[in-house]
């Protein structure tokens, strides 16, 4: 059998293959971040599509660390049923699912944030109108302290894992990165101090829901961004992160401010622009004692299957492929090995802001008329 169809394991947690969905915005849940039954139609769509693990959307863990329209939120208890009424659907098509937790920090705005955007220092991001706040150290305190409460809601609630946001310029990633942290308290200056946010937020996390629950993160392997989160840096980050008990490590790259080497590349139409963090990914799993995944780009079942079985990663995550094939999984352990559909044009982020949740827009168009798959 391939190996990327072998059951295996995530820290406590049994997995029917080596294939996740990485954490995708849907834009599907009410303002407050209720979900919706769309979205929970959706996640039980993509788990009967045979996926190993379900990685949410990014949830933010309290109002202000909201960044787009539709996204979920787990900043209250009043979504319990219809968050257990998500986990229970994807439970029902033999999957399992992770949320993945996030506060945006400054890489929003005051009308979605409710107020002037939050972040380690008052640093503007190029992306952003709006120069951020500093976080006081109460600030910091209570953000950390709403990471723990949302990591419980979730495991109460259904969730089998949680993921951190700690990559594509959000909270944890501003406080790794010298260009967004200039802080010169405990927090800020040299790497050995920019890590400590993350790492009681790793704490509360893990205080929350206990040594048996599966915690993990996704991290920017590099910012690709000049003086921003190194290679170097996120080495010593995972080794720290493996050292303290952390159940995997999902490495990306790259951030709103990255240019064409941000998280979501474009037209990726040759194997050769697959797998664009494979080799981050390889270097952080040479010094880790945990799981680690790779995201970013996967498209040929080849790719993906040498991946875990030559380069021996742990896990393949994809997003835009399972927005177009939510059975893509099934279709490949099938027997039907011909590369997933997706174009890599990312007409699914509009569709999500402007049309009440992503879909694949270049599949919709596709009349027979060839000009209309440019991708
Ligand atoms: C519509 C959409 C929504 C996304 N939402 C998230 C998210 O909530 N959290 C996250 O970490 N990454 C998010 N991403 C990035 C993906 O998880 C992934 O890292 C990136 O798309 C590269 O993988 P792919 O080539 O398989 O799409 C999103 C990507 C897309 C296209």
């Amino acid at each position: 059998m391939a190996r990327l169809f072998e059951e295996t394991s995530l820290g406590t947690m049994t997995l029917r293959n080596r294939l996740m969905r990485s954490a995708t915005w849907e834009g599907m849940c009410a303002e407050d971040g209720r979900p919706t039954a769309k979205l929970i139609d959706y996640n039980t769509e993509l788990a009967k599509g045979g996926v190993g693990l379900i990685i949410s959307g990014y949830a933010f863990v309290r109002p202000e660390g909201k960044q787009v329209p539709g996204q979920m939120g787990i900043y209250t208890d009043d979504f319990e049923e219809e968050y257990k009424k998500l986990t229970a659907g994807v439970h029902a098509g033999g999957g399992k699912i992770a949320i993945q937790l996030v506060h945006v920090g400054g890489q929003t705005d005051s009308k979605t944030a409710g107020r002037i955007p939050l972040a380690p220092s008052p640093v503007k991001v190029d992306q952003y109108a709006e120069t951020p706040e500093e976080l006081t150290k109460e600030g910091i305190d209570d953000i950390i302290s709403a990471f723990g409460e949302a990591a419980k809601r979730a495991k109460d609630w259904g969730f089998d894992a949680v993921q951190l946001h700690g990559a594509h310029g959000y909270l944890i990633n501003q406080f790794l990165s010298g260009l967004t942290n200039r802080r010169s308290d405990e927090y800020g200056g040299r790497i050995e101090s920019r890590i400590l946010f993350l790492l009681e937020v790793y704490q509360k996390v893990r205080e929350a829901v206990g040594a048996r629950f599966p915690v993990f993160i996704k991290l920017n392997g590099d910012d690709n961004q000049e003086g921003g989160f190194s290679k170097e840096e996120a080495l010593f980050v995972a080794k720290r992160l493996s050292d303290v008990g952390i159940d995997g490590i999902e490495v990306s790259s790259g951030t709103g401010g990255s240019g064409d080497k941000g998280p979501i590349r474009e037209k990726i139409n040759a194997p050769e622009k697959e797998a664009y963090n494979l080799e981050l990914a390889l270097e952080i799993k040479a010094v880790v004692n945990c799981p680690v995944m790779t995201v970013g780009g996967f498209r040929s079942y080849e790719v993906a299957e040498k991946a875990v079985s030559l380069a021996a990663m742990d896990f393949i995550a994809f997003s835009r492929p399972l927005i177009r094939e939510q059975d893509l999984p099934n279709r490949w352990l099938g027997g039907d090995h011909a590369a997933a559909e997706c174009l890599s044009c990312n007409k699914c982020l509009g569709a999500g802001i402007k049309e009440g949740g992503i879909y694949c827009v270049s599949k919709k168009n596709r009349t027979g008329s060839k000009a209309l798959i440019t991708g």
